[in-house]
């Protein structure tokens, strides 16, 4: 069954923190048409009538069926409404998608945040690099911020397919990348964690960060990411456990990993809502 949560609750705590986690809420033992995953590694459902109208062309009745009753799921938990309110905008659903992992002793991902400007661009022509920046912060076209939501259909430990987001970094990456938009800080790319440490070692771009997002806040990023310089480059400390019929929902902008699925697979199903253009 699922829990009833307070939407305006919910919103609030992912502005302030980059991420909430709601245990329970779905029981989807009705929703066995999920696990065909297991076979496919990532498995995408159709949501708009374009994509719908290729799958009936193929005849693929079954799998409309199917993302007709993920998307009635998500109207059902609100996902909308949770993304209207914390964006302050009307939101639009861009992905549904059901995501298998083998076991494995490698990280499902490694840490990054979802649209910092990518290492690909860098290569391209600097408009291409403003366009993408200003898309992720103002929607204009193409890429734009969202939010994700992960809901995991097997358990999920520490080193063991759970995910690990730092708190209150997608303030440090949202400050970075309107920081670039109004041409104060040069461009380069942030998509990984690493990259965007790197960034802050320019004294200029540093000072000019712990201006707009303040001192306290940046010095605290800086503290909590200091893990990806040592050895490892990892840590546990922001990971989160989660049992089957959970959800987690975070803000793009916020850097986080997967850890490697060492004791069984991990299946999850992946909403994906951003700003509507
Ligand atoms: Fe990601």
């Amino acid at each position: 069954m699922m829990n009833k949560y307070n939407i305006e609750d919910i919103s609030q705590q992912i502005s302030e923190k980059g991420f909430v986690k709601i245990e329970n809420i779905y029981d989807f033992s009705e929703y066995r048409f999920l696990n065909h995953t297991k076979k496919k590694g990532l498995l995408s459902y159709p949501i708009n009538l374009k994509q719908k109208f290729i799958k009936l062309l193929k005849l693929d009745l079954q799998k409309i069926f199917q993302s007709n009753k993920l998307i009635k799921l998500s109207d059902e938990l609100a996902f909308d409404k949770i993304c209207n309110l914390y964006f302050k905008k009307k939101s639009q659903l861009r992905m549904i998608d059901s995501y298998y992992s083998e076991k494995s002793e490698s990280p499902i991902i490694d840490w990054h945040n979802d649209l910092a400007l990518p290492p690909r661009l860098m290569q391209k022509k600097y408009n291409n690099q403003m366009k993408y920046i200003k898309n992720t912060l103002t929607n204009t076209s193409g890429p734009a911020r969202g939010l994700k939501f992960f809901i995991y259909l097997s358990d999920v430990q520490i080193n063991n397919g759970s995910l690990a987001i730092i708190p209150y970094s997608h303030q440090v990456v949202q400050t970075c990348s309107y920081l670039m938009l109004e041409k104060k800080i040069p461009i380069c790319p942030f998509w990984s964690l690493k990259e965007f440490r790197d960034m802050l070692k320019n004294n200029e771009t540093k000072k000019m960060m712990a201006e707009k997002l303040g001192k306290e806040k940046l010095e605290l990023f800086i503290s909590q990411s200091e893990f990806i310089n040592h050895k490892q480059a990892d840590t546990n400390d922001f990971d989160i456990e989660m049992k089957k019929g959970g959800v987690i929902i975070f803000d793009e902008l916020c850097f986080h990993r997967g850890s490697a699925p060492q004791k069984n697979s991990r299946l999850v199903l992946r909403y994906l809502f951003k700003k509507k253009n």
